[in-house]
């Protein structure tokens, strides 16, 4: 199948309509574009797993405004049309979804979807307000528009996976969330459309948020005192530090986050915690950037060995 680009809510939808009554699954990959090799290893995926029942791969490409609490950030988001067409050609999607603003929200538009989650206030939730909020209410949209069977998010957005998972949950959405593995430059640095926006200067000294990852991830695992008790809480502190401490010493870096968290309830670590987080994030000159790990250690497994 050619590759077909659709920019109304009704065509995309009619022409679902179809797939759907013959049965087939939809595989659906949201994005903002300025793709990279991470999108792409969505849509492969998505393809994959739609292909061995004659399924198809929708991407939708929209630059979401109210999920921008800075209108800077909004106008300086990379727009690359052309090559974000190209890459999904490539990937071997199917359909294209570009929507206008007003498509999506035309005049009068006044209902959101929004999370109370102590989980969506922290990191992003806390630096970024209101930007979950608009992730919500656009992959909401979305999700309604294509009515996927499965719907494919990275796992660099941790945060941003975990909400929509809960968010599935709990609007009984009958749609399956994949979360898909990060993807690296060679030295380590995580695929984002934003890295393009780095000097060279700024480019190498965002490596230090794959040192602060690699820092954190090696304290649990070469730690012979697995956190028990209060000790939890001053082992946490101790990798946060550790985290902390590589990218404020570098000079080009301004720390946001460096947290340790329990990766299953998005809460504290504590001593029921069996998989954590490593969560970082930093400005380099105008660009923000994320990153994450998950640590190796089975914190109640260390804790039952011990008794
Ligand atoms: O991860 C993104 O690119 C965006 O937050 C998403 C999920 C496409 C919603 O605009």
């Amino acid at each position: 199948m050619t590759l077909r680009v659709y920019r109304r809510i009704d065509e995309v939808r009619e022409a679902l309509r179809v797939v759907r009554s013959e049965g087939r699954p939809i595989g659906f990959v949201p994005t903002m574009g300025a793709l990279h090799r991470g999108h792409a290893s969505l849509i492969v995926r998505s393809e994959e797993e739609q292909r061995p029942e004659n399924g198809l791969t929708v991407v939708s490409i929209f630059i979401n405004p109210i999920q921008f609490e800075d209108r800077a950030d909004f106008s300086g988001y990379p727009r690359t049309l052309d090559d974000d067409v190209a890459c999904c050609e490539e990937a071997g999607a199917d359909m294209v979804f570009v929507p206008s603003a007003d498509e999506i929200y035309p005049e009068g538009f006044s209902t959101f979807v929004d999370t109370e989650g102590a989980y969506a206030e922290r990191l992003c939730g806390r630096a970024r307000p209101g930007h979950f909020r608009g992730v919500l209410t656009v992959v909401s949209k979305l999700f309604n528009i294509v009515q996927p069977t499965r719907a494919y998010f990275g796992e660099k957005d941790a945060q941003q996976l975990f909400l929509l998972e809960r968010m599935a949950k709990d609007l009984n959405t009958d749609i399956r969330i994949v979360g898909c593995p990060t993807v690296r430059e060679a030295d380590g640095l995580a695929l984002s459309s934003r890295n393009g926006r780095l000097s060279p200067e700024e480019r190498r000294a965002a490596l230090c948020l794959v040192r602060a990852l690699e820092a954190g991830k090696s304290k649990p695992e070469k730690s012979g005192n697995p956190p028990r008790g209060s000790a939890t809480g001053a082992f946490v502190a101790s990798v946060k530090a550790s985290m902390s401490a590589i990218i404020e010493a570098e000079p080009l870096a301004r720390l946001d986050y460096a947290e340790i968290l329990d990766e299953e309830t998005f809460g504290e670590v504590c001593d029921t915690t069996t998989k954590a987080l490593l969560a970082v994030a930093a400005f380099f000159g105008e660009t923000r950037l994320i990153d994450n790990t998950r640590t190796d250690t089975d914190f109640r497994k260390a804790q039952d060995e011990r008794r």
